[in-house]
């Protein structure tokens, strides 16, 4: 398959990039605006390993460009778009660019679509990269995928925004769109705002781990390399208009017992731990129902206790690929996140 990749420099993105050139034949050309998150680091050795580099390109640009986005698709059979603005506290703070990324960005995709459908007949598949806090917080049970979606932070609802959009297209012109809405995702490489790179890079320094409100938050913590290798088989047989939940290993944890799993993996105390001020929206709980995916023969292979080991390993040993993120912008977003939270925290 030629697939255009939208934001795969980023954690997720580039995870299915590297599976997927590694697994079969496509054809892939990423698109990222490189944004804070987006870091070439993540797509290292492509362009230049003989196995790789004739099946791979790299273009920098934003997939609001709905010019470039539709000479891009024309060499494609597909568009995959991971691009997104992806924290909730940041969207909290400052939303503008969620909103032109998760709704003008992804209508220009949906236009260049559109456009390859209308030449071609069909045989041009859209999957959007959606999440599961479009549902927003479900106090018991499993969220199934004809659920209504109810987004309460900036971030789910430019997702959910972005989610109508892909639908519409499809009711309206026919597109074969697919969506995927996936779980809490971990892994190397993933961008250290997030609770747990944040929690193993912050311990590794011995510097608070910030816990929100009581820390009894709950989630299905979901494995990149499940995620990505989930969207892929999304991809190839999922049925066109269909969303597909991508849940995690079906052990809800709350955020307190993944933080004792980081400590204890790196022999750090407890006393790290500060709790602050909760975040405000904050959604208690997320879980997912995976059924129609099993359905297509996905099964996420690692377990929490196998994947938070080797993620917590392999930050221990790149510190050189996060070190250089924890400094300068990052410095300016930690202050005013946690800043005044940190002073009014208390023991954990
Ligand atoms: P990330 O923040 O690591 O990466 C996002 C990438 O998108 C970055 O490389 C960034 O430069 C790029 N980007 C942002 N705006 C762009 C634009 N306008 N044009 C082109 N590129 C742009 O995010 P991630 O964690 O890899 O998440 C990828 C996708 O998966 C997102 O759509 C997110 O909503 C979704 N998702 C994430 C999780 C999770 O736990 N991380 C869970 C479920 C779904
Ligand atoms: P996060 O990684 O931001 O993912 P999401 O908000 O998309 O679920 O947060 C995961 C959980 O960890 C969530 O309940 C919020 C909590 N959290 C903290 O307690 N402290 C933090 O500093 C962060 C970033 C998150």
């Amino acid at each position: 398959m030629r697939i255009l990749v939208t934001g795969a420099a980023g954690f997720i993105g580039a995870t299915f990039v590297h599976r997927r050139l590694a697994a079969g034949d496509d054809h892939i050309i990423v698109v990222d605006k490189l944004t804070y998150a987006g870091n070439p680091a993540n797509l290292t050795g492509l362009a230049d390993d003989p196995a790789t580099r004739e099946r791979y390109r790299f273009i920098e640009a934003d997939i609001a460009d709905e010019p470039l986005m539709k000479e891009l698709a024309s060499e494609c059979d597909a568009i995959v778009n991971f691009a997104a603005e992806s924290h909730v506290d940041r969207s909290i703070l400052e939303p503008t660019a969620f909103l032109h990324t998760g709704v003008m960005g992804v209508y220009s995709l949906l236009e260049a679509a559109r456009s390859e459908h209308e030449k071609r007949g069909g045989a041009f598949r859209l999957l959007q990269v959606s999440t599961d806090e479009v549902y927003g917080p479900v106090s018991e049970g499993l969220s199934v995928e004809s659920d209504r979606i109810r987004p309460t932070s900036p971030y789910s609802a430019a997702k959910a925004a972005g989610e109508h959009l892909v639908a519409a297209s499809h009711e309206t012109h026919g597109l074969d769109t697919i969506i995927t809405r996936g779980a809490n995702t971990y892994g190397p490489n993933q961008y250290p705002e997030k609770l747990i790179p944040l929690f193993i890079t912050n311990a590794l320094d011995d510097e608070s781990l910030p816990m929100y409100g009581d820390g009894m938050q709950r989630r299905d913590w979901l494995f990149v390399a499940d995620h990505a290798d989930g969207i892929g088989v999304a991809l190839d047989r999922g049925e066109a208009g269909a969303a597909y939940n991508i849940p995690g290993d079906g052990v809800e944890r709350p955020n307190r017992a993944v933080t004792e799993a980081i400590l204890e993996h790196l022999d750090k105390p407890w006393s790290l731990v500060r709790i602050v001020p909760d975040r405000p929206g904050h959604d208690r709980r997320y879980a997912l129902d995976g059924s129609r995916l099993r359905g297509l023969g996905w099964e996420p292979r690692v377990t929490f206790e196998d994947g938070i080991a080797l993620t917590v390993d392999w930050y221990a040993a790149h510190r050189e690929w996060w070190e250089p993120i924890k400094s300068g912008d990052w410095h300016d977003y930690y202050q005013q996140q946690y800043a005044w939270r940190l002073e009014q925290s208390t023991d954990a």
